[in-house]
This record gives C-alpha cells, structure tokens and sequence, in this order.
C-alpha cells in the first residue's frame, strides 16, 4: 500500500467517525442503503461471492455535494443485514488519480474479478472531453472479496479507438461461451452515444470486437452500459445523455434505459431502434443502475436513486451531511403485455425485503391516516380506471384513464413537479415509503418511479382516492448496518 493510500484511508475514517447519525436525523433512510456519510452514487461491481452479496459504489466521502470518487463496499447475505467493509479502491494511483470511476465485477472460481475506469485528467489547457482525460481500465482480484489484489491497466487509453473523444468508461464485464466480453460506455467525437464491445480469452488482454449503436442519433453519450439475456431476450442497459425532454419520456436530465434485441448483439449485427427503448425508472431519480445474475439465477438491478447535474435538491445535504442512496434491488423479468405486444422488463422488489413487514393492516379505497411509522410497504389492488394517492400532503401519484402523474409541492419535492407516464390501464401499485425516497412498482414492476420526498412531520400522513380497491399497508422494520 502506498503513501498515498493511507492518507486517503485516514481521511476516510475521519470523515465516518464524525457522520451524523442518531434519530434527530430526520431524512436517513430505514430500508434503503446509503452511503455511511457523504454522497453516493453509481452502484458498482455488484456480485454474489459464495453466500454473500458484495455491493460496491461510486463515493464521495468527504463531501455531502460530491468530489473524490472512491468505491465504498457494502456486505449482505439477505439485503436486510448488511456490513460495511470500507473503500478498498481510492484514487491513490498515477492512473485512477481523479476518480476510481465505475465499474463491475466477475466471479469464477478464483474469487472476483473487478473491473473500473480510472480517470486521470491531464495538466493543461483542455475541455476534457475532447482532450486532456485519461480512462484506462483496470483490473483489480480479490480471492474473498476483502483483500484486493494490486491495481492492474488492461486496457490503455491510448489503445481506444481514435474515433472516440475521452470519454470512455464503466466496464461491465461477462464470460459466454467459453470467451470474456467487456462493454464499455462511450462517446464519439462526433458526438454519438456508442457502446464498445471487447473480448479476452483471458481476462487480462482485450481487443476490441465491435461497437454498438442506435439506428439514428441517440443521445451523446452512453454511460454504464450493461448487456445480459432474460429468457429469449438481449437487454441491452444504458444511461443516456443528451436526449430531448418530451411530455411522456426523457423528462430527467439524463435518462436510464435499454434496448430489447431478439438477437444476440455478440454474435449477430443489431441495429438498435428507439421503438424498442424502454426507460427503467419513470421517477425523478434514477440512474446509472447495474445487473448481476445471482446464485438462484436472479436478474437483479440496482440503481442509483438519484441523477446528476439534476435541477432539484436534497434536504439531507445541509444538516445530516450525506446525500443519495441504492434503490432497493429490484428483481427483473421479461413479458409480453396480452394486449399491446409489447416486450418489457418488469422490475419487482426481491423478497428479501418483506422479511422486513410488520402485521398486515388493510383499508378501503378511501381511506385518510396518519400512521407513526415512517416505513411502508403498501399494496393496492383492484384499483379503478381513475385514483389518487397521496403522501405526506405534498406527493400525488395519480391515474387519469391514460396516464399516471406524480407530482410533489415545492416544498415536499425541493425543486421536483410533475413526472407523466402513458399506460393503458392501471391494475396494481405497490408503494415502497421510506423516511425521504418512494418507489412505484405499477402492474407488477411494468412501470416504475423513484422520487426522494421532504415531509415536515414525524410518521406518514396517507389519502386514498381509489374507490372500491383493496389497500393492505405493512409498516417495515429497517435495515442494519454494521462495520466489518
Ligand atoms: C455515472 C457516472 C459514470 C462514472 C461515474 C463517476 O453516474 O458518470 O459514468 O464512471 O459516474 O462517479
């Protein structure tokens, strides 16, 4: 370990041991993980080792507004109890000196095999985006998922190709047919959003195998590209940026999406269509989420429950000195709607999580309350062809017949108004309530929104205009944490 290392590791521990903490904290999170102080991002390097699922992400310790990019790294073996093991990965190296930028992890049976982008910006006068940044990729291995191997480049900056401006990252990582594929996300000089697709018989030494893109220009940039099969189907995940706002899609600044292919872009020539794009998270925060296939043969994604550069602000920043959080992990799986034909990835909650549910309570489509708790599981069937929800007096999530609205108050959304979604019909909502985030699983995970909320009061304040439909609420339990 070098100088380096050290210094950072001690301003690390620095900063945690004087995180706040404790109830007068009114916005921590019971059932959502956040960083243990500062800001969070990006999950990274997500994997099941053994019995033990490792969830690694883009963190900025020493500053609730961002900054030094390290990767913290958090354990759990039933998302409900969970360890935090520190920041293995620090920017302490010559390559990886502005940034251990995001990335993922392989496991075989030699242990992990993670792959980040280091981001080293260059002195001088430049725009970093055409010239003046370094991204190479680089290989860390871990035996057990807590001691780490030295830092290794596999792939220099200079190898890329020329076409392509300086930024080229995340790494996802993955073994098919006895080879190692690699996407990375990038963006040409042209201004085009592009995938590069790399193989390895090794691990070790990559050669670039093709590009992927869309039909026509979408977006200028493709960050944390992620390529995985559900049943027939090639998911191909990416964070956009660039795309233009319309009145249904693409309302955040940057958007979160994939591509459904019949075919397998390794193999086969796919031309992406943006008739066949479906954006992930409808809310106003999301991004940059990663899959991992987990021993039971889950699909499970994690985003990151907030979006940068954002026009919005989180309360939590001033008084409590963190900001951003995981959504929980969300089990995904492919179907076609009966009626429409349309093929899209549902998300869902793993059932870990209502190991966390209290007693079942149930009330009618009409119902007003104030509960103590701050934790909600909420379930609502059999709704009718027009409702409301409301939370906290200040967030509304409503159905008109042809599409759902949620939208938050000034001061309940800090900046956050109004998110459309068309759907052609409204059976089911299940609503997870933590202390300051909510997620929308509408018609078992087809459409989903993830918004952060600031209420004043202590407990939950809930109206239901949802005539006849049943609403069972379970109040939650919260995660633990503990240091390693
Ligand atoms: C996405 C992202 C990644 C990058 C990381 C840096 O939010 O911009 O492309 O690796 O964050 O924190």
């Amino acid at each position: 370990m070098n100088q380096e290392y050290e210094r950072i590791q001690n301003l690390i521990k620095k900063a945690e041991s004087e995180a706040v903490s404790g109830e007068t904290c009114r916005y921590r999170l019971g059932f959502h993980i956040m960083p243990p102080t500062g800001w969070l991002n990006d999950p990274n390097g997500l994997c099941q080792l053994g019995d033990t699922y490792h969830l690694f992400f883009q963190y900025s310790p020493l500053d609730a507004r961002g900054g030094m990019k390290v990767w913290g790294h958090y354990m759990t073996k039933d998302f409900c109890h969970i360890t935090y093991a520190g920041a293995p990965f620090v920017p302490d190296a010559s390559f990886d000196r502005d940034g251990v930028y995001s990335g993922s992890t392989y496991v075989d049976d030699n242990g992990m095999h993670i792959f980040y982008t280091g981001n080293a910006k260059l002195s001088g006068e430049h725009d970093f985006t055409t010239s003046g940044r370094r991204a190479d990729t680089v290989l860390v291995e871990s035996r057990d998922g807590i001691h780490f191997s030295p830092k290794q480049v596999v792939i220099n900056t200079d190898d890329y190709p020329e076409h392509y401006s300086c930024h080229i990252r995340d790494p996802k990582v993955w073994q098919e047919n006895g080879m190692y594929y690699m996407v990375l996300g990038g963006r040409t000089r042209e201004d085009e959003g592009r995938i590069l697709l790399y193989t390895s018989a090794d691990l070790l030494n990559w050669s670039l195998l093709k590009e992927l893109a869309a039909k026509e220009h979408f977006a200028y940039m493709w960050e944390c590209p992620d390529l995985f099969c559900l049943k027939d189907k090639y998911i191909l995940s990416f964070s956009p940026q660039g795309l233009e706002k319309r009145e249904f899609m693409y309302q955040n600044i940057y958007q979160s999406g994939y591509f459904v292919s019949d075919y397998n872009p390794v193999t086969e020539d796919v031309v992406f269509d943006e008739s066949r794009f479906y954006e992930w998270d409808m809310g106003f925060d999301f991004y940059a989420p990663q899959t991992f296939l987990d021993a039971k043969g889950r699909r499970i994604l994690i985003g990151w429950a907030g979006v940068p550069d954002a026009e919005y602000f989180n309360r939590e920043v001033e008084a409590e000195n963190w900001q951003h959080c995981f959504t929980v992990p969300r089990r995904l799986a492919i179907k076609t709607d009966e009626h429409t034909g349309v093929t899209k990835v549902y998300q869902q909650p793993v059932s870990e999580i209502t190991a966390l549910r209290g007693e079942r309570q149930i009330c009618g489509g009409n119902a007003v309350m104030e509960l103590d708790s701050e934790y909600w599981d909420i379930e609502c069937n059999g709704l009718p062809e027009k409702f409301a929800i409301t939370i906290a007096e200040g967030v509304k999530f409503s159905y008109n017949g042809s599409y759902l609205a949620l939208t938050l108050t000034e001061e309940t959304g800090c900046g956050r108004d109004i998110r459309k979604c068309l759907v052609s019909g409204v059976h089911s909502v299940r609503i997870l309530v933590d202390s300051s985030i909510l997620e929308y699983y509408v018609n078992d995970g087809e459409v989903v929104f993830t918004t952060r909320y600031y209420k004043r009061e202590k407990g939950t304040k809930l109206a239901f205009d949802c005539g006849n439909a049943d609403i069972a609420l379970y109040p939650m339990g919260r995660i633990t944490v503990d240091a390693l």
